[in-house]
């Protein structure tokens, strides 16, 4: 079903599922040989959601190479190395900023992101995660029914990111005087052109000097055809509806041009560096994903670090 302005979801369906998705691909990372991450959290969390292809996965009951596309420029398969190394580099965000003093984190579009529980945070750490309310009561419920329990402060704001979500952040107790820590994994590409530029316009009103940013974007290439990429991603996904995951992934994201986060960010006094994700695998001695014109493939996704 095509996206609309007000569309919400839970984790087994529509944009929710991408959530379940990207955990399920860390927990078979976590489980690889010497694996990059151990995301304990993941596949507890995948079963609870259960959506069957996806628990398959994770069992091993599914074999990612049994049911991509041979020609398709998106594979299951990729996805471990890719995730592995996308939470590599939040993770390593995370651990940077707070060395460098910062106290308050935000990580929007949480989802299924367990860095709430996982990770080694500093003493007197807050860390507020934003997603649909369904998802965020979802992963809290889950959690403290296995009996989890947060490792810094975490405060769980249920909002629509294309809403007045400063004010919910705000009711929950974040701190405009102090700098924060913020990140957008794997969400940029799921709002509208002009709800990114609103979104990156909240952030910044509500970063005290010293804040930091950690964000993935997919980057304009005027070369790609999209009509081609559409069809290859559809083609992608076939298969796996064929094997029960029906989710229609090119009904999901945005098209449209729009504003290049770096440049924009710029505009509004931030400076940012960016790497693509060929360059994050290469530095973890990762083989590399297909890149071809026929659509963005994830090796082009660009992850920034921008500072205020
Ligand atoms: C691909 S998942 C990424 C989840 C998490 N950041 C991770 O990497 O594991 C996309 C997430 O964006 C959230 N999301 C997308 N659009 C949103 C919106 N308008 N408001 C709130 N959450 C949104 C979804 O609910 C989902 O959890």
């Amino acid at each position: 079903m095509p996206r609309t302005d007000n569309d919400t979801w839970d984790l087994a369906t529509s944009v929710g599922a991408t959530a379940t998705m990207v955990a399920a691909a860390r927990a078979v990372a976590s489980k690889a040989d010497n694996p990059l991450i151990d995301d304990r959290f993941a596949e507890p969390l995948v079963r609870a959601v259960g959506v069957d292809f996806l628990t398959r996965w994770v069992t091993g009951d599914l074999v990612a190479a049994d049911v991509d596309d041979d020609e398709s420029s998106w594979k299951l398969e990729q996805m471990p190395d890719a995730m592995a190394v996308r939470t590599r580099f939040f993770d390593a965000f995370f651990a940077e900023a707070t060395r460098a003093g910062i106290r308050q984190a935000v990580i929007l579009a949480s989802g299924l992101d367990a860095r709430a529980y996982r990770l080694d945070w500093p003493a007197g750490m807050t860390v507020f995660e934003v997603d649909q309310p369904e998802v965020i009561a979802f992963k809290t419920n889950t959690l403290a029914g296995l009996g989890a329990e947060p490792t810094a402060d975490r405060r769980a704001v249920g909002v629509d990111l294309r809403h007045d979500w400063p004010a919910a952040l705000i009711g929950a107790g974040f701190d405009t005087s102090q700098p924060t820590a913020w990140i957008a994994e794997g969400l940029l590409g799921y709002l509208p052109p002009d709800a990114q530029d609103r979104l990156l316009d909240n952030i910044s009103a509500l970063s005290a000097n010293g804040s930091q940013l950690a964000t993935e974007a997919i980057p304009d290439m005027p070369e790609v055809d999209r009509e081609r990429a559409r069809e290859a991603m559809r083609k992608a996904t076939e298969k796996w509806r064929a094997h029960g995951f029906g989710l229609e992934f090119s009904e999901l994201g945005y098209e449209g041009d729009r504003n290049d986060v770096a440049a924009y960010l710029g505009t509004l006094g931030w400076h940012s560096t960016g790497r693509p994700m060929s360059d994050l695998l290469a530095d973890n001695r990762l083989p590399p994903v297909p890149q071809t014109n026929d659509s963005v493939s994830m090796a082009d996704t660009i992850y920034y670090t921008s500072s205020k």
